[in-house]
């Protein structure tokens, strides 16, 4: 049985070691493809592979074709967008997920890009603070509740919209629950992103709701690049010079966006919200487990793929 753990974004070596001793514990090999630059790197070591972990890497048809003994893939971390959920159930593969493993990590940059932003990027002039401002999560899952908590512990106002229908879960978090998507985007000073990325979501924020945020606001985006109407989002910034998109997934059109927007676009080089040393060993430790659970016991806990 043969474990590859391929992750074009490494993980901490921590996290690698830690990995490592599940598998060889269980009686498995282990082998590691980190940094590659071609596709055809990563379809050349799976081909002898019974189990994959992967971050954001893209898992697709092509690959599954070049794995014949494939029997699970685990996404170490929460968003599965990267595979192809279809191709892997015609192979007959199981894709899970870790749900909130590096919920926390994810949570903890979007406070320090909004401090960053809030401090106008540590310029040397007057800045504003967060406290007693208002933080509108769009979603609430693993990822916002991490948020809401922080986010009260600075004096924060945090309500959210949940596309779920969640009131309660938001309620109980000691947050106010927004009954629409209009109404999030109006109220709030600060509006943090929480979605995955699914047909639903895709380009489904746009021009109405990023013009309709009230005066000096900020969109904050560490969920995925393609659930923002980029094209939205540039004509409203546009005319709206007061407002400002604070993001760790750079938008596709980045070298426009910088010219066209300067400041007021604040992104990260490269995504960083889950990389931390914990969240690396929550979340590729999980994955081990999962693995050595579904391959010994058939545990299918966290598919995604049903
Ligand atoms: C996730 O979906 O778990 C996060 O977006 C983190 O992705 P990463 O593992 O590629 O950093």
């Amino acid at each position: 049985m043969k474990v590859l753990v391929a992750t074009e974004k490494p993980f901490a070596p921590v996290a690698v070691k830690g990995i490592k001793d599940i598998i060889t514990l269980a009686g498995y090999e282990m082998a590691v493809l980190e940094k590659y630059t071609e596709k055809a790197q990563l379809l050349e070591a799976v081909a002898d592979v019974d189990a994959l972990i992967i971050r954001s890497d893209k898992i697709d048809g092509e690959v599954m074709d070049a794995a014949p003994n494939l029997k699970i893939i685990v996404r170490a971390g929460a968003g599965f967008d990267n595979v192809d959920l279809a191709a892997a159930t015609a192979h007959n593969i199981v894709v899970m997920n870790t749900p909130g493993q590096n919920a926390n990590a994810v949570a903890e940059l979007v406070i320090g890009l909004l401090i960053y932003a809030s401090r106008n990027k540590f310029n040397g002039t007057s800045g504003s603070e967060l406290m007693g401002k208002k933080l509108g999560l769009l979603a609430f899952g693993a990822v916002a509740q991490n948020l809401a908590r922080i986010a009260h512990g600075m004096g924060m106002d945090v309500s959210s919209y949940s596309p779920l229908d969640r009131p309660q879960m938001i309620i109980d978090a000691g947050c106010h629950v927004h009954e629409s998507l209009q109404e999030l985007f109006a109220f709030n000073n600060i509006v943090s992103l929480h979605l995955p990325s699914t047909p639903e979501t895709r380009r489904s924020i746009g021009y109405d709701l990023i013009s309709s945020m009230p005066k000096d606001a900020i969109l904050v985006n560490s969920a995925r690049q393609d659930v923002i109407d980029e094209e939205g989002l540039l004509k409203a910034l546009t005319e709206r010079t007061d407002l400002r998109y604070v993001t760790d997934l750079k938008l596709a059109d980045h070298d426009h966006a910088v010219e066209l927007l300067g400041d007021r676009y604040i992104f990260t080089p490269k995504k960083m919200g889950a990389q931390t040393k914990e969240a690396n060993v929550n979340a590729g430790l999980a994955a081990a487990q999962q693995i050595v659970a579904f391959i010994k016991d058939g545990v299918k806990k966290f598919q995604v793929n049903k």
